[in-house]
């Protein structure tokens, strides 16, 4: 069994997306880390008992593979309440947002993933609705269309969004609460890990658990697919207990590195500082120089690389930092660009205008 992702991909398919099913936590104690949003989303919740009302609307924002989902499935456990999930790319008419509203139940938790991609007319339905629990149906076209007034039962919305910058002033205003995920520690990995060891029967020494850990990207989805990467080298392999050097030894045969760096994150790296003398260098040469598109290069390795460290974008092109040349095992020369110099940091639209 393999997935068709790339082990270090943030974003899943649809298959992984039903692998992963199996290792969500259930309820709140059991979701790791986050520790902010998880006492500030448990206070909510348990407000909204003591009140005897529905939750107030929850957004969450943050990047893949983070727990959104899991907690919009937790919210709902926690309240009791039945769950109905959609995604702003499914509902492309405010017809289909309307028939999803009017057949909820009272109390009943309506997840919308991917909310910042829902259509302009949904989206002021959808605000109507968040208010006053009130849709207007429009019926007929033109001169002769009429709108229907229709109440609906109290419910609870989870939004959930990549993109929290995308969503409209007015909807982000309408959540009672916004839950921002990070990214995760290596010691808050390594218990994430733990408890799907346990759920899938695995032993893992403590250096085991710490070396996946240290190679997800910050990620759970990552640190468990890592994990399952490990468990089928393992297998073939006839260990029993897994420790640090099985679960390196696995994740280097997949080409995951100490820091959780891919080939295609080493190869634009390894160009930044073999081939330009750690830069500056600009994103479109850098992208001919490992054979990517530039685009490739910037959405797939670059956010990464950033994050981590070890790549720095400035307004004369990219440029490796001394952790990049460490990480390399390569000495920095003398005269590379960084030495004894500070880099700026700068948006997007020059970095794009640079190139
Ligand atoms: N805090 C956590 N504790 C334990 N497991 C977690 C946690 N967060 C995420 N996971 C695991 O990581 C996987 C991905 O989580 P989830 O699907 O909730 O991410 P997501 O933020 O919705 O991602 P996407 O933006 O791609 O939809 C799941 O299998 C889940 O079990
Ligand atoms: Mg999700």
């Amino acid at each position: 069994m393999s997935d068709e992702v790339p082990l270090t991909a943030s974003g899943a398919e649809p298959e992984e997306r039903v692998i992963e099913a199996a290792l969500r936590p259930k309820n709140l104690d059991d979701f790791v880390g986050q520790p902010r949003v998880r006492k500030q989303l448990s206070l909510v919740l348990e407000a909204s008992k003591i009140r005897e009302r529905v939750a107030d609307h929850v957004l969450l924002s943050g990047p893949p593979g983070l727990g959104k989902t899991t907690l919009a499935m937790i919210i709902a456990a926690e309240m009791n309440a039945p769950l109905r999930i959609s995604s702003g790319p499914a509902i492309q008419h405010a017809g289909d947002l309307a028939a999803i509203l009017s057949s909820l139940s009272e109390g009943e938790v309506l997840f919308l993933d991917e909310i910042h991609r829902m259509s302009r007319p949904a989206e002021e339905m959808l605000y109507m609705a968040m208010e006053d629990f009130r849709v207007d149906i429009v019926v007929g076209k033109g001169a002769g269309a009429t709108a229907i007034p229709l109440d609906l039962p109290p419910f609870t919305l989870v939004g959930a969004t990549t993109r929290a910058g995308l969503l409209p002033g007015p909807l982000r205003d309408r959540f009672g609460f916004t839950g921002h995920l990070e990214f995760y520690s290596v010691p808050e990995l390594e218990l994430v890990l733990r408890r799907s060891a346990m759920l899938m029967d695995l032993k893992v020494n403590s250096a085991g658990f710490y070396e996946v850990a240290s190679r997800s990207r910050g990620t759970p989805r990552i640190a468990n697919r890592l994990l399952r990467r490990v468990r089928d080298w393992a297998l073939v392999h006839g260990i029993e207990q897994i420790d640090a050097r099985a679960a390196s030894a696995a994740l280097d045969m997949y080409e995951v590195d100490a820091k959780g760096l891919d080939r295609l994150d080493r190869a634009v790296l390894h160009a930044l500082c073999t081939k330009f003398g750690g830069g500056p260098v600009g994103l479109s040469t850098l992208a001919i120089a490992v054979g990517e598109e530039t685009e490739t290069v910037e959405t797939v390795a670059e956010p990464f690389l950033v994050r981590e460290g070890l790549l720095g974008r400035t307004p004369r092109g990219r440029i490796a930092t001394p952790q990049a040349w460490e990480h390399l095992g390569l000495t920095m020369p003398k005269d590379a660009i960084l030495s004894g110099q500070t880099y700026v940091s700068f948006d997007d639209d020059q970095a794009e205008a640079e190139d």
